[in-house]
């Protein structure tokens, strides 16, 4: 799959633009704070419903206008889509396919698959699970249906269980009535808790073959999947924790609580990892993505990489470079590095000035 153009009205601070993209590798170049990662993040936005930046819709219109709009046209092997995204700074998004209004973003999924590696996903390797399992879910969300609504689902029930809980601790009778939510907590989660344990297998397994690529064989990356009810089923440590989790008033086991560890020689990335290795792996962990996707959706989806080359050492930026051949990539940079320059020849070069994108070959 490849983006054939897109085109952005009022998007933060793009006023107007039409871009017509190659379906290899495209280079985005030009100065900090003139719209490159703003040009990542309307790709992104069409892939996923949401930016990978901010939650406020608002922060994306242009200053001092109210809506800012979105087209990309998509290539697949024998078809084409057309997403189209008006994002409204008083009122919630919409999104269509092919000109149909999607009720829910989720909808979204599985229409523009994109793998996007940008400096916020560092927070993949150096920051709380959450970040991880966020990782985990947005990549299994685009890869099942059943594991988006799975999750849905749980978080819903889990909201549920908690107001519960805390009730409880106003009035015990209510204690009665836990086991409904629990026997629901338990049904999801069991589901999320499996698609994870076999995503973070494979995920590892791919990873550590990128990472082997990119270190030229220096280094050994593992993943391992972390559930907080490790060591015995969901269903039994949640029955276990009851009278804990009424005095806290919230569910302490879960996938909520779960953690992926990354190792590179046997020791965590997030400890003992330099800033380096720790790109590398967050790379390596979005590289296993695209494989992941490929293999499992038979698509090659589209790679976002921003400013991904700085902190990596010339060697590893050549490496990274060539892993990207076969899908279309978008790759920013603030000037063109030597790792980029080889590639120039064979790729479209897009300079970015104060929100205008100029094709310069
Ligand atoms: N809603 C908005 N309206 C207008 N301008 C905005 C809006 N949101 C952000 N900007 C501007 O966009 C610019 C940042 O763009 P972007 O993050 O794409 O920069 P960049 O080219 O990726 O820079 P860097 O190389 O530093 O990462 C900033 O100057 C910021 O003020
Ligand atoms: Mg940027």
């Amino acid at each position: 799959m490849y983006i054939k153009d897109i085109s952005l009205s009022n998007f933060r601070n793009i006023a107007v633009a039409k871009t017509c993209l190659d379906k290899g590798v495209n280079i985005i170049y030009g100065p900090n704070a003139n719209g490159k990662t703003n040009f990542l993040e309307s790709i992104y936005i069409c892939s996923t419903g949401r930016s990978h930046r901010t939650k406020n819709d608002r922060e994306l219109v242009r200053f001092g206008e109210n809506e800012a709009h979105i087209r990309v046209n998509i290539q697949n092997e024998s078809s084409s889509d057309r997403i189209d995204a008006h994002i409204r700074s008083k009122d919630r998004k919409g999104i269509a396919v092919n000109g149909i209004p999607l009720k829910k973003s989720s909808e979204l999924f599985g229409t523009l698959y994109t793998v996007i590696f940008s400096p916020e996903d560092l927070s993949l390797i150096k920051d709380s699970p959450s970040q991880r399992r966020r990782f985990i879910d947005i990549e299994l969300c685009q890869l099942s249906r059943v594991y988006c609504h799975s999750l849905q689902q749980y978080m819903k029930v889990l909201k549920q269980r908690n107001n519960l809980l805390k009730n409880i601790q106003k009035d015990h009778r209510l204690k009665d009535t836990l086991f409904v939510w629990d026997k629901q907590l338990v049904e999801f989660g069991t589901k999320i808790i499996q698609f994870r344990e076999k995503f973070v297998a494979d995920l590892s397994e791919k990873a550590s073959l990128r990472h082997r690529q990119i270190s030229s064989s220096m280094e050994e990356l593992s993943i391992i999947y972390m559930p907080s009810s490790e060591g015995s089923s969901f269903e039994e440590k949640l029955l276990s924790s009851v009278e804990r989790d009424i005095f806290m008033g919230s569910t302490s086991h879960g996938p909520h609580r779960d953690d992926a560890v990354f190792n590179i020689n046997g020791n965590d990335v997030r400890i003992y990892g330099s800033q380096g290795q720790q790109r590398t792996a967050a790379v390596s962990a979005k590289l296993a993505e695209i494989d992941i996707i490929n293999e499992e959706a038979g698509i090659k989806p589209v790679l976002l990489l921003d400013d991904v080359l700085s902190e990596l050492d010339k060697k590893r930026q050549h490496m990274l470079m060539d892993c990207i051949s076969e899908i279309q990539t978008i790759i920013t940079c603030t000037g063109i590095e030597d790792a980029v320059m080889s590639y120039a020849g064979r790729a479209a070069v897009f300079n970015v000035d104060n929100g205008v994108i100029k094709r310069e070959k």
